[in-house]
Order: C-alpha cells, then structure tokens, then sequence
C-alpha cells in the first residue's frame, strides 16, 4: 500500500532515543519488503524485542506442505466447496485447493476462535482472504479489523495475528502470493492517489483500529508458515501485540468488495475492468484479482451480455462465486463455488447463456464473484480440491449444448 499509515507514539526521527515507560528504552523493528528498498513499516515495542524466544523452536501440531493431486489429465474443475465441512480453527481447517511456484488458493470454514495465546505468522506469502461468511475480529500487532461479509482482508507477509469468531462459523477463501498485494499501479496518479477513472479509491480501504500495547508475560506460540508450507511453532516471552506505535506503508487492511466501484460500457467489457488489486509485478508475474460485482450490462442496442469464450494463453483462471447467480455459469454452479479454468484450453459460457443473455441488455446484474488471474504460472490441483471436484465439469459445455437445443 502507497498510502501512508501512523498510529500511536513513535520518534519524529526512526532510530533515534524513546521512551514509552520512563528510564526503559523502546525498541524499534522494521517490517519490510524488497530487501530495504521497498515498502516499510516502522514499528515501536514498548521494551521487548521480538525476538525473545524462550523455549526452542518446534514443529507446528499442523502444516500446508502442498500434496498434488496424482491425476494430471489436463482438464477445467469444478470444486464444490459448499461440500466442505466446517470444523477447528482458522488454521486447522486451511484447505489448499489451487497452487502453482508462488500462488495458493485455499478455503478455510472454521467453526471456533484461535486458542487465546496462539499466533499465526505466514513467513513465506502475502495473504487476502475473502469473507463469504461469519463475523469476527481479525486481531495484529498494527490492531484490529472487524471481519463481515464481502470483505478482502489483506495481510502482509511476517504479520503475526490471531482471528476470534463471533459467528457460530465462517467460510473464507484464501489467496497467497510470494509477492506483495497492492491496488494496480496503473489505477494511481503521480502522487499515489487513485486516478478519477479507476474503480477503486483509497481512501476506502479499512485500517486497523490501534490497540494499547499488552505488557505481559508468558508463553505465547507463534505457528509460522515457512518453506513450502512447513510449520514451525516458536514460544515467545512476552505478548506479541506489544507496539506503542507504528507508520509507515506495510500492515494488513479491510477492502469491501462492494467498494469496488463497476465501471460499464456500451458493450461488453473485458475482466481487467474489474481488477480491484494484484501481486507482483502484473502482466509479467504474481496475479490479477478482480471483483465481479453488480452492475450493468452493455446497452448497445445488439450488445450479448454473456462473455466470449476465452483462451487466455498466459493465465490460469480461478472464480470464486460468493453468489450463484451468474448467467454464463447458471445451473452449473452453487454458491461458494470455485471452478479452475486452466490457459492450455478455452473456456466459455455455458448452453445458451449467450442468446438467454440478450434479455439482460442494459440491465442491471446481481452477481457477486472474485477471480484470480496467474500470470505465466500453471497452476496444480491439490489432493484435497480433486476429493471434492464435481466429476462431471469437464463435459459440462457439451450436455449444456445438448439441453439447450432439444
Ligand atoms: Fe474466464
């Protein structure tokens, strides 16, 4: 994020004397990205370091190593997610579904809260999660997020957090990159503002509500994810959320997806329209991810509202469909879907979604989905997402065809 962020008390000047308790020095720590060159927060613990380890590390009770799926017949997928059962933590029910060399894509239904002095640190990817349902607090060492529905909840990579349910369950989808989240370069001005024609604005985006440091002691477990999803669990001596302050460029933000402002045309419009943020450096590496929300269809008086069928060569397509109303994969789909369209083959509306959609001319739509674009990286399906496939997909288009023109 380009939009400078401070919170609390800190020096004017970065690694200068302060002091938060008298006669007790604050110690400084610096969150950053692209070695020391790139966006930085600058973070002030009201007098430990966090590096206080006080027990030696060990093997977490869980982990993510990735286990792919042994078929590799190339082919599109249907996941049915709605088939996936709530149960444990945030953490204990992270399901990787889709990963290639730097993306993942997971869903996680948790029924409880994380246990009260346990952490979560993910060392290796930056993350943003999507609510499809529940409510909590996401809680870090920059503050708190209110989680709700429809949300993108972004987390820099090495945040240590925790998230508290408020609802009975949730449901989120999980996106991971190597490489930092940001809105699209080409949607901000010179000044790191949102140019008046893009469809987000960042002033929208929702920051962490400040906390008062905790000056505890204890034992408190951090589980951080490293080296291919590995897990280990380090045990601090004091309470990670401990900062007296902080500025700077790098902590995690809230995004309402319906703050996604849609922009229209007479005709259809192509996805990059709907892009809302992406990793990496886009189109080159990392991924698009987009916001399907509602908003009117093309008016041209001979406008098709469905799509074209589309072979994006360079882009594995992942959908997420927070809503199960979407024209060009209606009757297809549930809600909370997922469907995997892989850039060695085209994908296309389904029957006569195209003629069906003429009726739709310059009205208003009510879908809700998020998708993933990868640039120049294939992605794998998991043993897990190939357990819960709808086996029937890949034929899908034909006994749509077929039931369309009987
Ligand atoms: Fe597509």
């Amino acid at each position: 994020m380009a939009y400078i962020v401070k919170r609390g008390n800190l020096p004017l000047t970065p690694h200068t004397e302060f002091y938060a308790i008298p006669n007790v020095l604050s110690l400084e720590e610096i969150h950053g990205t692209y070695g020391f060159s790139g966006p930085h927060s600058r973070k002030q613990h009201l007098k430990s370091y966090p590096t206080e380890q006080c027990k030696p590390p060990c093997k977490g009770d869980y982990d993510f190593v990735l286990k792919s799926a042994l078929e590799e017949i190339l082919q599109p997928y249907h996941i049915v997610s709605a088939d996936m059962p709530y149960e444990g933590d945030l953490l204990h029910a992270r399901k990787p579904l889709l990963y290639g060399p730097s993306t993942i894509i997971s869903i996680s239904k948790p029924v409880k809260s994380m246990p009260q002095n346990t952490f979560f640190r993910n060392g290796e990817k930056h993350e943003i999660y999507y609510v499809q349902e529940g409510d909590g607090v996401l809680k870090t060492e920059y503050g708190n997020l209110s989680i709700r529905k429809g949300l993108y909840l972004i987390i820099p990579k090495g945040t240590t957090y925790q998230i508290e349910l408020k609802s009975k369950n949730a449901f989120f989808l999980l996106m991971e990159s190597s490489y930092p989240i940001t809105f699209p370069p080409h949607y901000m001005n010179k000044a790191g503002q949102a140019t008046l024609m893009a469809p987000i604005v960042e002033t929208e985006i929702e920051v962490p509500e400040f906390q008062k440091p905790i000056d505890e002691v204890g034992e408190y477990l951090i589980n951080v994810k490293h080296s291919g999803g590995c897990v280990t669990r380090l045990t601090l001596n004091h309470h990670p959320f401990d900062l007296v302050g902080w500025e700077g460029a790098v902590y995690p933000f809230g995004f309402d997806i319906k703050n996604h402002h849609g922009i229209a045309r007479e005709i259809h419009t192509a996805p990059p329209v709907h892009q809302t943020f992406q990793s990496g450096n886009v189109p080159f590496n990392g991924f698009s991810l987009c916001s399907f929300v509602s908003q009117m269809e093309g008016w041209h008086p001979k406008d098709i509202a469905a799509p074209y069928a589309h072979s994006n060569v360079d882009s594995d397509e992942v959908m997420f469909f927070s809503s199960a109303e979407y024209g060009a994969r209606e009757g297809v789909i549930k809600e909370g879907a997922i469907t995997f369209h892989p850039g060695a083959i085209p994908h296309s509306p389904h029957g006569d979604a195209a003629l069906r959609s003429i009726a739709d001319r310059g009205k208003m739509n009510k879908r809700l989905a998020v998708m993933l674009d990868t640039y120049f990286e294939s992605l794998k399906i998991t043993e897990i997402g190939y357990k819960y496939r709808d086996k029937d997909y890949v034929l899908s288009w034909h006994k749509a065809n077929k039931m369309a023109s009987k």
